[in-house]
């Protein structure tokens, strides 16, 4: 792999606007488990209650499920090296931004500065009613449904359900990214969730050279990916760094 890793250092930095793609995978390292694959939490948890419509008529059944995958989970993880490379190799100007389907706020909290959230972020909470924004920080989870303090309302948390649309801010800069980009590194996605993996399939489109890295193959790799780095992201990130830095 160091033929494949020498050539993507190369790239990495000759390009003029590289951005990196981030799935799950990036955060296992953390502790968090990804939603597909053996230890899925898709195997554990039915996705139903992501679900935006059953959601609003079976709030207390599902917040007993997303407590205990986003928040119980979620709480304690920390930024792992492949978190802390790319925010090291966006201020080293190596790269223009990170587009993420996490929302487990890892990016920012490693010190990336530019994360466009297309999923958004678990950190917050909202009223359905009000729109009144929460940390959820300040919210007691030992009682569920969490409440709005002005209407009683039910909070659901700041990302996206399925069925829900994208945040717009986050979909238009990730897509505006995907038109300039030189490179998109992708780092720990199966690719299966659109409109997230049209992101790196538009830089492909618009002449971008695609890095991938994962311990698996997955439908990119077979479709777009120029450079496959097959590793954890902390490993293959480790190496590249040292390429880079
Ligand atoms: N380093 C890099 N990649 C890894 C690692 C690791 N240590 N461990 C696992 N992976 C890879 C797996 O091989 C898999 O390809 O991470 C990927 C995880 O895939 P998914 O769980 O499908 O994650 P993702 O592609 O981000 O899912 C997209 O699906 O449920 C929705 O909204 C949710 O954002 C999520 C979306």
């Amino acid at each position: 792999m160091s033929i494949l890793l020498k050539e993507s250092a190369k790239l990495i930095r000759e390009s003029n606007f590289t951005f990196a793609f981030t799935g799950a995978g990036i955060s296992v390292e953390s502790g968090i488990p990804p939603f597909r694959g053996e230890h899925g939490l898709w195997n554990k948890y039915d996705p139903q209650v992501l679900d935006l419509g059953y959601f609003l008529n079976n709030s207390e059944h599902c917040w007993t499920y997303i407590r205990e995958i986003f928040y119980d989970f979620f709480a304690n993880a920390k930024p792992n090296d492949a978190h802390r490379i790319l925010a090291k190799m966006e201020s080293n100007k190596l790269l223009k931004a990170v587009v993420t389907q996490n929302i487990d706020n890892l990016h920012y909290e490693a010190g990336s500065e530019t994360v466009y959230e297309f999923h958004g972020n678990s950190k917050k909470l909202k009223c359905l009613k009000c729109g009144k924004v929460y940390d959820a920080g300040d919210i007691d989870f030992e009682n569920i449904p969490p409440k709005c303090v002005h209407d009683g309302e039910v909070l659901k948390p700041n990302f996206i359900f399925f069925g829900e649309g994208i945040p717009p801010d986050a979909y238009a800069d990730s897509f505006a990214a995907a038109e300039k980009a030189e490179v998109c590194i992708i780092v720990g996605s199966t690719g299966e969730v659109t409109p997230a993996s049209y992101v790196p399939r538009t830089a492909k489109q618009a002449g971008a050279t695609i890095i991938e890295i994962n311990p698996e193959e997955t439908i990119f790799t077979s479709s777009i990916t120029d450079i496959y780095l097959k590793g954890k992201a902390t490993e293959v990130l480790r190496q590249l760094g040292e390429l880079l830095f």
